[in-house]
């Protein structure tokens, strides 16, 4: 499992101190090799002094936003954009994250704006989708995610990859069958195959109550490139230990 990604999503969680030590803790388990497939997603406001540690300990962790906002044509107080995003050292950024979509309100119109910020600063954009419970009940999941993925038609697929978080899985403590899983993903990659016409492969990550106790029979399924931690991220250790068995299952 040489190239899966594992990101850790920290959402609105720790401090400076705790970034510091959470990054040295993480070096120290984790060979050099094997971080290089790991993205960090702290806090926007934590970002600069991970890249400082991260540069100043010759570490290939690599550096995620949890999001950015889109350039606009009027003045947008509070606003960090993918040129920033640059600036502090971020090589990939989350795009359309549920609690981003939900709670933020934000819809297609502003995830097409995101989107293309991201693209043209060059910065590797992680697309979530997922469906929630009311749409699973309804039967509507796959609709969902039809849905959620057109906005990504005539993008450069070089810089995308999808990470599937069924909303109804996130810190939840509960996650689907590994079926259900596979299944979702190679719905997702038809999809983006049929209808946005991509010609490879793009990478599909799991995302929803990941542990260090699923996180191996997760990552070994062939429709899984990666995976997307929120809860489990938190603690060097655990996340650490995820690392580790997966990349020793080589
Ligand atoms: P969780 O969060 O691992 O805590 O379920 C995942 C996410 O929201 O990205």
């Amino acid at each position: 499992m040489n190239n899966l990604k594992i990101i850790a999503n920290w959402k609105m969680n720790g401090s400076k101190e705790e970034v510091e030590s959470w990054i040295n803790n993480f070096s120290n388990y984790v060979e050099s090799k094997d971080q290089s497939q790991c993205i960090l997603c702290p806090p926007s406001c934590y970002l600069n002094s991970a890249k400082e540690i991260i540069a100043n300990n010759n570490l290939t962790l690599n550096l995620g936003s949890q999001d950015l906002d889109s350039d606009q044509d009027y003045p947008s107080t509070g606003g960090i954009n993918g040129k920033m995003l640059k600036d502090l050292g971020c090589d990939y950024v989350l795009i359309g994250h549920s609690e981003r979509r939900i709670h933020f309100k934000e819809d297609e119109n502003i995830l097409s704006m995101k989107l293309s910020s991201a693209i043209q600063n060059n910065i590797k954009v992680i697309y979530c989708v997922g469906e929630t419970q009311e749409e699973r009940d309804k039967g509507l999941a796959i609709e969902t995610l039809k849905k959620q993925l057109r906005v990504l038609k005539d993008l450069p697929f070089n810089l995308i990859s999808i990470a599937y978080e069924p909303v109804w899985s996130i810190g939840k403590g509960v996650t689907p069958s590994l079926n259900s899983i596979d299944d979702m993903h190679q719905i997702i990659q038809d999809e983006l195959k049929s209808n946005l016409n991509t010609e490879e492969n793009i990478k599909i990550s799991y995302g929803g109550s990941v542990t260090k106790d699923n996180a191996v029979s997760i990552a070994l399924l062939n429709s899984v490139d990666g995976l997307l931690i929120g809860g489990a991220s938190l603690n060097a250790e655990s996340f650490s230990e995820i690392v580790n068995n997966i990349t020793r299952q080589n």
